[in-house]
């Protein structure tokens, strides 16, 4: 029985996901593909059994807008792997036209995610510690008139990241927290509800793109510098730490 790493990706068959896929096998984990397509899932991962072994991939459905379907995504994993080692938040969508849908799939899904990775991976609860890495985007930090939701989403995504990511939770539960914040990547989901907005904030007309692949090796810079509570740029130049200013100072000696 095998006791190297192992990672859940949601939003694992296509995209950004399926590229971190690929990073997280080729650095030695075991990769459970999940996603709301199941059949694409399966097939991704029956592909990347070819190459990584058989059983070093497995794919589950999971809508990560229900909550039942993320114990259902812990449970099968570890039953099947024994462990759990990472969660990559990945799974996301542009819908603007139905903003209650798009924030309970980016935004609360994450945050259930973040729940869960503490109840099974959480050292106090006898998992093995790890990391949760959650995809949020640099629109994380810019406002865009196009896509309130879409933006409020990821700006909670890093809010959450941040939340979850302080001594409190680390110093009982050993998992590091952290947010991935990619530029424009060349995927579907540029496609998404796009020819409702504005030409200038089609992202889909925008030159430059980077490759998922160079976004997905974000996250293994994440797992190697294992810093909680922190938000990862992945730029067309490279990849920078974003840094807060510390509000609380000043909030502190308010009267
Ligand atoms: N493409 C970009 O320019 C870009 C930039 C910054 C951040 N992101 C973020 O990266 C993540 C991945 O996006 P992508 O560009 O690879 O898009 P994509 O559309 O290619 O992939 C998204 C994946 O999420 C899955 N998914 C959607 N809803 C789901 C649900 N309810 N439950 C489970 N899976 C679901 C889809 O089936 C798909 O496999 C998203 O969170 C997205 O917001 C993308």
């Amino acid at each position: 029985m095998s006791d190297s790493p192992v990672a859940i990706v949601t939003g694992g068959a296509q995209g950004i996901g399926a590229a971190i896929c690929i990073e997280l096998l080729k650095k030695g984990y075991r990769v459970c593909v999940a996603d709301i397509q199941e059949l694409k899932a399966e097939e991704f991962a029956r592909d990347q059994q070819k190459m990584y072994g058989e059983g070093n991939v497995t794919a589950i459905r999971c809508d990560v807008s229900k909550e039942s379907d993320y114990s259902n995504l812990f449970e099968k994993t570890l039953g099947k792997f024994k462990r759990i080692d990472v969660l990559v938040n990945n799974a996301g969508t542009i819908l603007e036209s139905d903003p209650r849908k798009c924030l309970e799939v980016n935004l609360l899904g994450p945050l259930t995610g973040c729940h869960m990775a503490l109840k099974y991976m959480g050292k106090s609860k006898g998992g093995v510690g790890g990391s949760v890495i959650n995809t949020a985007s640099v629109l994380a930090f810019l406002p865009c008139p196009e896509m309130p939701a879409y933006v409020a989403s990821k700006h909670g995504i890093v809010a959450l990241t941040r939340s979850f990511g302080i001594p409190f939770h680390y110093d009982k539960d050993e998992i590091v927290f952290a947010a991935l914040c990619p530029f424009i990547v060349d995927t579907e989901l540029l496609k998404t509800e796009n020819k409702t907005l504005d030409p200038a904030m089609d992202l889909s007309q925008r030159i430059v793109r980077m490759s998922p692949e160079y976004t997905a090796k974000g996250v293994l810079k994440i797992l190697e510098d294992k810093i909680n509570g922190s938000s990862l740029a992945v730029l067309p130049d490279g990849y920078h730490y974003i840094e807060f200013q510390d509000i609380r100072k000043y909030l502190m000696h308010q009267k």
